[in-house]
């Protein structure tokens, strides 16, 4: 997997520093999973495949297996240190999670033979291709391995719309910075790297503005496409396939 920012996730000892920070900041976590889960299209007692695009140590698919005891749950990465934690992490759900490891950049990256999928997640992933081209090809080839009925749910990393909203986002940020302390510096570390400036933190550096990622899902074929949740330039979005001869919202339980 190639190398395409400041995270070295192919490194056994960057992945070790940045899971133990993720991990402290898990539990802030737990609301938006939940969102996630809630907005899956099936009840809880189903039998479903679910595929963790990105799935690092596999916080998701973990959040996932324990609310649905039926589903199974693949958790895709390009990062083997991260797919090591990910594996010791599922080791309770036996069969019901797998890993794959692929590049995201590669175009066999998506494990097939496990799908279709009913449902595919993807937590703070797909901002670190830095390329919002290939990201608009991912949610193409995640649409054409979804099931009739199924769901594309995508909490990322996104710009501001406009610079004078950017600088008001950074001024958010640091204000909350200064109330919450080391908690928040953690959190822009993991995000952005540790040791950097606050202010390299807050540069507009990500793929792409809301407004075009809901545009590329759409492309891409989905359907009820919508942010459902968002919070200065972190935002949850997804969107939908239509049940064969139907409108998916219509079958959500
Ligand atoms: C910020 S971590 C998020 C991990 C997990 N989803 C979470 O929410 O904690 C980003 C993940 O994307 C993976 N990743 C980044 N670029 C990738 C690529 N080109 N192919 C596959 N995985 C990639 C990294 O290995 C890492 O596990």
């Amino acid at each position: 997997m190639q190398r395409r920012d400041h995270h070295n996730w192919a490194s056994e000892a960057y992945v070790e520093e940045w899971v133990k920070r993720q991990q402290a900041e898990d539990p802030n976590r737990a609301e938006r999973f939940q969102l996630m889960c809630d907005l899956l299209p099936f009840s809880q007692d189903a039998t479903v495949t679910v595929l963790d695009v990105g799935a690092g140590y596999g916080p998701m698919s973990r959040f996932i297996l324990d609310r649905y005891p039926h589903a199974t749950c693949i958790a895709q990465d390009g990062s083997a240190p991260m797919l090591t934690r990910a594996r010791r992490l599922g080791a309770p759900y036996g069969e019901r999670f797998k890993t794959h490891l692929s590049d995201l950049f590669a175009t066999n990256w998506l494990p097939t033979e496990l799908g279709p999928f009913d449902a595919a997640v993807s937590s703070i992933c797909l901002h670190n291709l830095r390329d919002f081209a290939r990201n608009s090809e991912i949610y193409r080839e995640i649409r054409a391995h979804l099931k009739s009925g199924g769901v594309f749910l995508n909490e990322d990393l996104i710009n501001a719309p406009t610079a004078e909203l950017k600088q008001r986002y950074d001024a958010v940020a640091d204000a909350r910075r200064r109330r919450t302390g080391t908690s928040a510096e953690g959190l822009q570390a993991m995000v952005h790297g540790a040791g950097r400036p606050a202010d390299h933190a807050t540069t507009d550096s990500f793929p792409a503005t809301l407004g075009q990622h809901l545009a590329a899902m759409r492309a891409a074929g989905f359907k009820n496409v919508d942010c459902f949740w968002k919070d200065l330039r972190r935002a949850l979005i997804g969107g939908y396939v239509d049940r064969d001869g139907s409108e998916s919202l219509g079958s959500i339980q």
